[in-house]
């Protein structure tokens, strides 16, 4: 009976071993797996970008580009022939808008409308689109991009930033869902804007998303060096937006994460700040941000230990996903428990429901204003109920920022194209006229 019971257990070690080894390569095959890809932008900066995409042959790739008014008479070519290529063009304008085409005598390259902008130091307006767990193809993710479309007129050139809260390919990150969920149907985007996303748990299953961005994380694009490609700052225009893998990093509030951070946010003097990461620190979707072992504490650790350094350093507005719902807070601080904690009298610094004011610098404890926006393109049924995200709606949509040096304006447009929650931020010393709550 003993030795049955060892065959037995050895057996079973066997096969969980065999699983496991098993396991390891289809990651392994899906992560690294080479598939062909047009060209796409990272790297973006005030006087370079980094174009990437993937050839079926090994060959030397070129591309030809120029200011908007010129002939696409510069060119840069790889050195030597390869099927994945990665050309950094440098030396160019600051805020300035270039148009480009790039040549593959193996892959059929789509170069109709390609057009890239160095990153700003200053701009009057900015209008960001961002949106959250977008990474599922069909009619939701369509119909919420198309409203993005039919809000700026179908005019490209009216958008300037496009920010990916995560989960951006469904199911599980493959360099094949990539392709099928992110490049192919946001294809228009995809030829025009680098696609600034974080990752999301789903992105994580696989090691794709690092393999196919390159991230500025010795500071090229603003703000202070990381020396991580999972954290940095992007400065454009008026605004300073910081990215976070709260999925890969150590989220400890004396980690290397927090520690850059509050490095990062020290110098920072852009007039607006934004904190984006997929797990939310609020939320009663989906996700339930009150529910510890809900994906492995990541929403109480942000909560504990990165919402003490927001309200140190005042940041404005903090935008995730996961959830696959809108919720929208007031601005608020220091709200580091669990909902039942929430206490409109101590949490909130302004009861309004869609205009608040703040110094114009960085301010300690003048409140954030917290998002999660992740039904771009699939929905959750959830109660929705976090006492601190009032304005909360089951509704496919994605956000529109509208942002100049002393007002933010934030919309969620949803699929049907109705603007259902809105509220603006200003810095200008003008008052609000709020209609509720006064
Ligand atoms: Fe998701």
């Amino acid at each position: 009976m003993k030795k049955l019971f060892k065959k037995i257990a050895i057996s079973l070690i066997i096969i969980v071993a065999l699983y496991g080894v098993g396991r390891i390569g289809v990651v392994a095959y899906d992560s690294y797996k080479f598939i062909e890809r047009e060209p796409y932008m990272v790297m973006q900066t005030q006087n370079s970008i980094t174009i990437k995409w993937q050839t079926p042959k090994e060959e030397i790739g070129t591309i030809h580009y120029s200011p908007l008014s010129g002939n696409l008479e510069q060119n840069i070519s790889d050195n030597k022939g390869t099927k994945k290529h990665a050309l950094t063009i440098s030396g160019l304008h600051e805020c300035a808008k270039y148009k480009y085409s790039v040549d593959s005598s193996s892959l059929k390259i789509d170069n109709e409308g390609r057009s890239f902008t160095t990153l700003c130091e200053n701009e009057k307006t900015q209008r960001v689109w961002v949106i959250g767990d977008s990474g599922e193809r069909g009619k939701g993710q369509n119909g919420v991009y198309n409203q993005m479309l039919n809000y700026i007129d179908h005019d490209l050139h009216k958008l300037n930033f496009w920010i990916l809260l995560g989960d951006n390919a469904y199911r599980s990150g493959t360099q094949k869902q990539f392709n099928q969920n992110l490049f192919e149907p946001y294809k228009e985007l995809v030829k025009r804007f680098v696609p600034w996303a974080v990752t999301g748990n789903h992105d994580a299953r696989r090691w794709a998303f690092y393999d196919i961005w390159d991230f500025p994380k010795n500071g090229e694009s603003g703000g202070v060096a990381s020396g991580h490609d999972e954290y940095y700052a992007i400065n454009d225009g008026n605004l300073h937006i910081v990215m976070l893998d709260n999925q890969n990093i150590n989220l400890n509030k004396d980690g290397d994460m927090a520690n850059w951070l509050k490095k990062d946010l020290q110098v920072n003097t852009k007039p607006w700040t934004l904190v984006v990461f997929h797990t939310p620190p609020y939320s009663d979707g989906g996700h339930k941000s009150d529910n510890s072992s809900d994906s492995g504490a990541r929403m109480e650790n942000m909560r504990e230990n990165f919402v003490p350094i927001f309200d140190e350093f005042g940041v404005d507005l903090v935008l995730s996903g996961h959830s696959h719902g809108y919720e929208r807070s007031k601005l608020m601080v220091n709200h580091l428990g669990k909902s039942s904690t929430f206490d409109i009298t101590k949490n909130l610094v302004q009861n309004h429901d869609s205009c608040y004011t703040k110094p114009l610098k960085m301010t300690p404890n003048s409140g954030t204003i917290y998002m999660v926006a992740g039904s771009s393109s699939k929905l959750d049924h959830a109660t929705l109920q976090h006492p601190a995200m009032p304005f909360s709606f089951e509704k496919l949509g994605s956000v529109i920022l509208e942002v100049t040096p002393t007002t933010l304006n934030s919309k969620f447009l949803t699929i049907d194209g109705t603007i259902a929650d809105e509220f603006t931020i200003k810095k200008n010393n003008t008052k609000c006229e709020n209609k509720t709550n006064g």
